[in-house]
């Protein structure tokens, strides 16, 4: 559906976009994912965004965490490499930032993850909080970048008041994600996401359920997971919300209007997908 410089996505639009998993797939062609984040006392992040990608269809998971850190949360599933053992080069898409925590050895880490050409990257929570204060950032970063902030992440970014990120949405879409060349995810109750000339896209699931520590985290492995299976940012990122609104819809209808767990969106990823085929 497309109006003059906005769009919606329905179910059937959405099934043209979903990744296609063909008889003979196996793991090495449905992407790999590395997912850059966990900090002590931040250990579930990376782990739900590690789990999101999988149920969004990622062959593969790779979490990539401080030397020394270890993940108590984590499933058989997922595997675990130490920055310093890292191939950077090596996966489909990188999302960055779930858990991170703004300790300045991160500053290193996310240099190398805007540096890297090939993969296309995921900046979240403490990515982007690391990122805000980084001179015209933007004309470092080479290939193509996907950022999921909230408003108060945005606001860090813009150097504005999250009342007035709030106040002007759609405007700043628009603007910054023309001027920084990146795909631009503004979270909260109607996700908007912009890519500089294309329309923008406009959100229609979702519930106030979705209030709830860790949803963000489910949201940027879910893109991710997407990227990896060969996505292209812009309709990685439309079609990631959509679906992440409405495993948080089914949840709420399931579970209750409030008190779901981040975690409860994970199991329900793969019926909502499968609504779109
Ligand atoms: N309606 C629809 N969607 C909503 C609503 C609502 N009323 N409220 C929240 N959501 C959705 C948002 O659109 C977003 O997709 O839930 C998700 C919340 O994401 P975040 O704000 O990033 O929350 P969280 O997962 O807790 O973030 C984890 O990252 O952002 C940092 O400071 C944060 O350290 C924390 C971490
Ligand atoms: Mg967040």
């Amino acid at each position: 559906e497309q109006a003059t410089g906005y769009y919606t996505l329905n179910r059937s639009e959405l099934a043209a976009l979903l990744p296609q998993r063909k008889a003979e797939a196996h793991k090495g062609t449905q992407g790999h994912l590395l997912v850059v984040g966990g900090s002590p006392g931040m250990t579930g992040a990376p782990v739900l965004a590690g789990l999101a990608a999988l149920r969004s269809g990622a062959g593969l998971v790779t979490l990539g965490v401080r030397d020394g850190l270890t993940l108590p949360e984590k499933p058989m599933e997922l595997i675990v490499k130490p920055w310093s053992q890292l191939q950077w080069d090596a996966y489909d898409a990188i999302v960055a930032g779930p858990g991170l925590s703004t300790q300045p050895d991160g500053q290193a880490i996310l240099a190398t993850i805007l540096g890297l050409a090939g993969p296309c990257r995921l900046l979240d929570a403490d990515a982007l909080n690391l990122l805000a204060p980084i001179p015209r950032w933007w004309e470092q970063v080479k290939g193509s970048l996907v950022l999921t902030p909230h408003p108060g992440e945005m606001a860090r970014l813009c150097g504005l008041t999250t009342g007035e990120v709030q106040a002007n949405r759609l405007g700043l879409v628009k603007e910054k994600s023309r001027e920084w060349g990146v795909t631009l995810v503004l979270k909260g109750a109607a996700t908007l996401v912009g890519s500089g000339e294309e329309p923008i896209y406009i959100n229609t699931t979702g519930n106030p359920a979705l209030a709830t520590g860790g949803t963000g985290d489910v949201l940027a492995g879910m893109i991710g997971g997407l990227l990896a299976q060969g996505l292209a940012p812009a309709q990685a990122a439309a079609v990631g919300v959509y679906l992440h609104g409405q495993a948080g819809d089914l949840a709420a209808r399931e579970i209750g209007p409030a008190g779901i767990l981040a975690g409860d969106l994970l199991p329900r990823i793969p019926r909502v997908m499968e609504w779109g085929q």
